[in-house]
């Protein structure tokens, strides 16, 4: 059982035990044991509503920012379309690019128990370079720099409050080894760097995903890659476009990711 200073008793079993956890203000030394610990991030329910709920809790015992700074974006976005919607306000106001502007905030981001079961999964070993193209506010840092403290981790993420919101609990947390990065990903001058994992959320449009996975591509040539895909878009363009990437694991029911591994000779 986990001792913090203000519940000496900590457990992960219902809900409850997070909204308790939320209702007050932690110390920092509580933050950082909370996510030392895995069951920190375990969902103590697997449904998709529970897990939802159990990554709103942890986004606000964190302390993320994160109503504000969407509610931001779609006054910006209503200002230049008042009958627009989520599908329509991310390009409108980020040059094109689908960032998601007014979609509810737990669909635009992989559930914290999602991210811990995916990471398990991979095995990764310490050192290993992992990357999340299109991290909104970085949840997957999160983890990573709770729980496998020597793997780097860099998010790039187009909308700069977002990185900057995420950067900001970062550095409360002391993470040194993860950071996310305001970038464009389909920018031309971009040069996606090498990583042993790569994670895709549908992060944007068929081709801006189709133009990433390219990139993969072009560094599986030069060493192992793993590729884990979240999203119907994701994994209908690898099915179709990317015989490449060799399906190891496919998530069922409710596990909405599959990963694949590459080396290409
Ligand atoms: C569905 S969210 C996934 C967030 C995160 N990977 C997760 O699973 O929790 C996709 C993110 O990609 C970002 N995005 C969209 N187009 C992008 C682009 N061209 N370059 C960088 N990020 C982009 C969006 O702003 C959004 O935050």
């Amino acid at each position: 059982m986990l001792q913090l200073d203000f519940f000496p008793r900590t457990e992960f079993k219902a809900l409850s035990d997070f909204q308790k956890l939320e209702s007050v203000t932690l110390s920092l030394a509580d933050k950082k044991r909370l996510i030392n610990y895995p069951d920190f991030f375990q969902t103590p329910k697997a449904n998709d509503v529970i897990r939802r709920q159990h990554s709103n809790h942890i986004d606000k015992i964190l302390g993320f920012r994160l109503k504000y700074i969407e509610e931001m974006m779609v006054a910006e976005a209503r200002n230049f379309e008042p009958d627009g919607s989520h599908e329509s306000w991310g390009p409108k106001i980020h040059k094109g690019a689908q960032t998601w502007v007014g979609l509810d905030l737990q669909t635009l981001q992989t559930p914290y128990s999602e991210i811990l079961r995916i990471l398990q999964l991979l095995k990764i070993k310490p050192y290993q370079q992992i990357i999340d193209l299109g991290a909104a506010y970085g949840r997957m840092g999160i983890v990573l720099g709770g729980l496998f403290i020597k793997n780097p981790f860099i998010g790039f993420e187009y909308v700069k409050a977002r990185v900057d919101e995420g950067n900001r609990i970062y550095k409360e947390l002391g993470f040194n080894r993860c950071q996310l990065v305001t970038q464009d990903l389909f920018a031309q001058n971009f040069e996606l760097p090498e990583a042993d994992v790569y994670f895709i959320y549908d992060y944007g449009q068929v081709e801006h995903i189709d133009h990433t996975l390219k990139q993969i591509a072009l560094i599986a040539k030069k060493r192992p890659v793993k590729v884990v895909a979240r999203g119907k878009f994701t994994k209908k363009i690898i099915g179709q476009y990317h015989p490449w990437l060799e399906l190891k694991y496919e998530g069922k029911l409710e596990e909405f990711f599959s990963v694949y591994a590459a080396y290409i000779n």
